[in-house]
């Protein structure tokens, strides 16, 4: 786990609320603007874009995710969310996952409860690691 400050936390959280102003929402009026730091030291950003075919449209973590492959991948080590008041935002059960992928060990997330573990927000994941596990026993 790397333990960021009070500043970094600020920064981020401005980060995403910059970016939730980005959000293309016209069908839930519901902005959401996420950022995270990565492990050389970038910050990545998001925010939701919908879709009026309302199931396809893209949470803001998929944003932030696609954002980190293309500007050079790593793995998140601190994540914040935001709603369009800018205040904290839990991320749906769905980008917890998508996270967990893209995550350091022990990635920090802002939450409504206190700052928490990656692992405490998923716990027990299938991950990578499952997938390598199993292969590993099924190896001819
Ligand atoms: N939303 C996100 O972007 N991230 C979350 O973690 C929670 C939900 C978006 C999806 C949709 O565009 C809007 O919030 C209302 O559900």
């Amino acid at each position: 786990m790397t333990d960021i400050s009070a500043d970094q936390w600020q920064s981020l959280k401005e980060h995403a609320t910059e970016a939730m102003r980005k959000a293309y929402v016209p069908y839930s009026h519901f902005p959401v603007g996420v950022a995270a730091l990565t492990d050389d030291g970038r910050i990545v950003t998001g925010a939701n874009i919908e879709n009026a075919s309302h199931g396809v449209g893209l949470c803001a973590e998929c944003s932030l995710i696609s954002n980190l492959v293309m500007t050079g991948g790593g793995k998140l080590t601190a994540f914040a969310c935001v709603d369009g008041d800018g205040e904290r935002l839990m991320p749906c059960g769905r980008c917890r996952q998508l996270l967990f992928e893209h995550s350091a060990p022990g990635m920090l997330l802002d939450t409504i409860s206190g700052i928490k573990t990656i692992e405490q927000v998923l716990p027990d994941a299938f991950g990578p690691r499952t997938l390598d596990a199993y292969r590993r026993n099924h190896t001819t």
